[in-house]
């Protein structure tokens, strides 16, 4: 694990700034951040509901599971001889709490975990698997008893797509691109008959494959213009084989490093044509993580002060920003988009909770970490053009878990983060529509940066649409109407998520002191709906279109 502080160099990249007031640049959905030109009038959402843009992926609501602390093991994988039900040693709850979320992708085995992983010592039978050092999460001692085979079975239990990550960092060319042929070759190949050895005949479907992590950091230390080097290299071996296409993912930067996404633009081929695809590498990622604090002290999970819950959530709307500059960069390059920029990492890092292991990052969710979610995701749908995907880190009992399992009994119980995924479910692979939010007042300044108190975004199926708002306003309550254009409406549901302070969280004891429940307070108004968004909260309304 390595600060993450970046300096930027000089070039293309020290030629963007960011907009005047703080608000994210448009994406190419036609979407726009919220105005920060007070109207007159009540809060008003604007929403052409005639308009639709982008397609927002599905994958931009993918997942993230690492060797860490307890999200593999304990979380995931509790082994055929454990008490908790499970199938062939996965939990069956955990399984069946994430279908219910539609969990688009799970990105494994890491994380700064990839670069120290020898695949080869995580096949075969159990007994006989080499161990090793996990020496960024605790350096304890890894058994390897969750491998390939494992983690395929558990994206086939989870009906979702996977995304490897391989390893640049201590891993060879010759390793990585084994890897690829014993999981997706279909013959009798030499890796496909070791796969066969191993108790599976049929090749498995990989379409995201990660060329190393953070190859700045904790994934080898490297300059930009190195691992881009290492990125081309190693993703030309990382082959298609039979029917399998791979989306070959390059590390991509931390936070603002800009240089870097322009390193790895510089180095993709075939980007000037319209045709044909990019190479070697079809997407890059980028990674930025929200806390109210200082790395060394990134805050508590669940005792905040107001001044550290408007910081958080101005740091959150801060990676809408991040995700227009990096596209900007990529744009400069890639005017045809070839390259996909994929978030796949991201999500609140507080201090571990007390008493556990700092290594295994551990840490409560409450509605703050909700509405944290919520905002990235509004962000995202404005920028479906580009974003390929988005994992958030990490799945259960790391970081802004969606579940979180308690160590002695196996209890589990779902976060704020889990009904926020659950309620903007209706967004995967609708069009993004234009949600402008209009305020009668200034919006705050926060951390240097313009905080409307209200956060939107919105997409639409055809035949129905789904309006996401969140109030962001610690204490008051906000009423505002829903300005409906462009369609008739012939019929709404509305859901709400808050709790009884800002700090609400669920436990095994009360879980669900933070759950979602029927909004009924939606009146008829003349430009469509109005409604009353309790403090900090968020709401879904989800509208029947007629023509
Ligand atoms: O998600 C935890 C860690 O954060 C990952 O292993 C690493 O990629 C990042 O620094």
């Amino acid at each position: 694990m390595t600060a993450r502080a970046r300096t930027l160099t000089p070039g293309l990249v020290s030629a963007l700034s960011p907009t005047a007031t703080g608000s994210p640049a448009a994406g190419a959905t036609g979407s726009t951040g919220p105005s920060s030109t007070p109207t007159g009038g009540p809060a008003r959402v604007v929403v052409d509901l005639d308009l639709p843009g982008s397609t927002i992926s599905r994958h931009l609501y993918g997942h993230f599971a690492e060797h860490l602390g307890r999200c593999i093991y304990e979380g995931f994988f509790v082994g055929e001889d454990s008490e908790i039900p499970n199938t062939r040693g996965i939990r069956d709850d955990v399984v069946a709490a994430l279908r219910a979320l539609k969990i688009p992708n799970l990105r494994w085995p890491g994380g700064c975990f990839a670069d120290d992983y020898h695949w080869k010592d995580g096949i075969g039978p159990r007994e006989e698997r080499p161990r090793m050092v996990n020496s960024h999460w605790g350096d304890i001692v890894e058994d390897n008893s969750f491998g390939t085979h494992e983690f395929m079975d558990l994206v086939e239990l989870l009906g979702t797509e996977a995304y490897v990550n391989g390893n640049v960092g201590s891993g060879t060319v010759a390793e990585m691109s084994e890897w690829i042929e014993y999981l997706t070759r279909a013959d009798d190949s030499p890796m496909a008959s070791l796969r066969r050895e191993n108790g599976r005949d049929e090749p498995w479907k990989v379409p995201y494959f990660g060329i190393g992590n953070e190859a700045w950091g904790c994934g080898g230390n490297m300059r930009a213009d190195d691992y881009a080097a290492l990125a081309r290299q190693y993703s030309t071996y990382v082959r298609d084989h039979g029917g399998n296409e791979v989306t070959r993912i390059a590390a991509g930067a931390s936070d603002d490093d800009f240089a870097w996404t322009e390193a790895l633009m510089r180095a993709a081929t075939n980007l000037e044509k319209r045709d044909g695809k990019a190479g070697p590498y079809q997407a890059i990622s980028m990674h930025y993580y929200t806390m109210s604090g200082p790395w060394e002290d990134k805050g508590s999970a669940t005792e905040f002060t107001e001044q550290e819950w408007y910081r958080t959530l101005s740091r959150a709307a801060r990676a809408e920003e991040l995700v227009a500059r990096h596209a900007t960069v990529m744009d400069h390059y890639d005017p045809y988009k070839k390259v996909g920029l994929v978030f796949d990492e991201w999500g609140t890092w507080w201090n571990v909770e007390p008493g556990t292991n700092p290594g295994f990052l551990y840490q409560q969710n409450t509605v703050r970490d909700a509405l944290v979610a919520s905002i990235h995701f509004d962000g995202f749908h404005r920028h479906a053009d580009r974003l390929l995907m988005a994992n958030i880190a990490q799945t259960v009992n790391v970081l802004q878990a969606m579940i979180l399992t308690d160590p002695d009994t196996g209890a589990l119980v779902l976060t704020p983060t889990y009904h926020v995924f659950a309620m903007n479910a209706g967004h995967q692979d609708a069009r993004a529509l234009a949600a402008h939010v209009l305020l009668p007042e200034e919006p705050a300044e926060v951390d240097g940066r313009a905080l409307p108190m209200i956060s939107a975004s919105a997409s639409t199926t055809g035949s129905t649409a789904l309006i996401s708002l969140s109030n962001l306003d610690h204490a008051q309550e906000r009423t505002l109407v829903l300005d409906l254009r462009g369609r008739t409406v012939t019929g709404h549901t509305a859901r709400v998520l808050t709790g009884a302070s800002s700090a609400a969280h669920n436990t095994p004891e009360q879980p669900e002191a933070v759950a979602p429940a029927e909004l009924t307070d939606v009146r008829d108004h003349e430009r469509g709906l109005e409604i009353t968004l309790p403090a900090h909260s968020f709401v879904t309304v989800e509208l029947q279109l007629g023509e």
